[in-house]
């Protein structure tokens, strides 16, 4: 076969490609086909060397416009494929603004953070101020001053966990009390809600990390009736204005004289059932006047001001709240379970 008949070849069959490749992996398989190291038209230029050599300076001009021809055509395609490609990807990526959205579902506030809320809605109504503090305490804060030495019995009643000597993990929010007093001048009026630790076994109605919401009132001239009625007016706008409270006289070592607060049962509305064990009270609420020696140890003149305290379990509250009778199923994270409390 002559050259010329070659190169016509060879032309023929790049047009049959260029027609049939209609991607850049065809398209560069196709360029090496017929202009790479190996490929058709080299071999061609390398094969000049069996020409007469009058012959080789026209067969290289003709292989040449061939190699041009061929690159243009290939050059062509190229951009052609790059627009095909670049249209197919904004086709893709398109975005229909009209479309429907997925459906997205939406999340719930938990039990626990509902009725904290209400609380401390009803608490800053009563103009008391909302105070946090730290999960993991000094001793000192936690027992030393609300007047539980080491060694006292009374710290058996709440089992603690121990980081260090020194440091437990709180097991109520009082510790946020003599924080406050210590920083801030009476007037005071605080709650403190937060997460607290005590190393019961999980069981309905008991568990190693619970909520407590603590109140506490410094002033000059504050009295139990102030207690008494600050809890009736919390009762009220909980459960209802037939709801009221019962004070029982109880012991904690940071109040004096100190109280159980008992509710008026909001199951049965005081008449006695189940809930409330044939009483028509549920017990809900710690309480009592600040023991003057806790107000001296936390830098306030005794002499001068008193002060009331209340320590509420949120758990309870939810519990009775919602007629859930475990208390594991406020912990475990069912979807289900926490799905009904939506309020939508
Ligand atoms: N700190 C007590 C507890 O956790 C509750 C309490 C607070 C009692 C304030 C009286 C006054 O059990």
């Amino acid at each position: 076969m002559d050259m010329q008949e070659q190169l016509r070849k060879i032309q023929e069959e790049a047009a049959a490609s260029l027609e049939a490749v209609s991607d850049k992996a065809g398209l560069d398989a196709l360029r090496l086909k017929l202009l790479g190291k190996k490929g058709d038209l080299t071999m061609l230029l390398r094969s000049m060397g069996q020409l007469p050599a009058d012959m080789r300076p026209k067969a290289g001009q003709m292989i040449n416009e061939v190699r041009e021809k061929l690159t243009a055509q290939l050059d062509a395609l190229d951009s052609k494929i790059k627009k095909l490609e670049q249209e197919k990807k904004l086709a893709r990526e398109a975005i229909d603004v009209t479309e429907p959205r997925k459906h997205t579902p939406l999340g719930s506030m938990h039990p626990v953070s509902l009725v904290q809320d209400q609380l401390i809605d009803v608490f800053t109504g009563m103009g008391f101020d909302v105070v946090e503090g730290p999960e993991v305490e000094y001793d000192h804060y936690n027992f030393e001053l609300l007047n539980l030495p080491k060694n006292h019995p009374a710290r058996d009643a709440q089992d603690t966990f121990y980081i260090e000597d020194n440091i437990v993990l709180r097991t109520h929010t009082s510790p946020v009390q003599a924080r406050t007093m210590l920083t801030r001048k009476p007037p005071i009026r605080i709650v403190c809600p937060g997460r607290v630790y005590r190393a019961d076994e999980v069981d309905a109605t008991h568990s190693p990390v619970f909520h407590q919401m603590e109140g506490l009132v410094i002033d000059e001239d504050v009295t139990m009736a102030d207690l008494k009625g600050t809890l009736d007016a919390f009762a009220k706008a909980l459960y209802g204005d037939d709801v009221t409270t019962r004070f029982r006289p109880s012991f904690f070592p940071f109040t004096e004289p100190s109280a159980e607060v008992d509710l008026t049962c909001v199951n049965c509305h005081g008449k006695g059932c189940r809930v409330c064990k044939g009483t028509g009270w549920i017990e809900v609420l710690g309480a009592g006047m600040v023991n003057p020696k806790v107000l001296d140890m936390c830098g306030i003149d005794s002499k001068k001001y008193r002060g009331f305290a209340f320590g509420v379990g949120l758990e309870r509250i939810v519990m009775l709240r919602y007629g859930i009778t475990d208390m594991r199923a406020l912990y475990e994270g069912d979807v289900r379970f926490l799905s009904q409390f939506r309020e939508d």
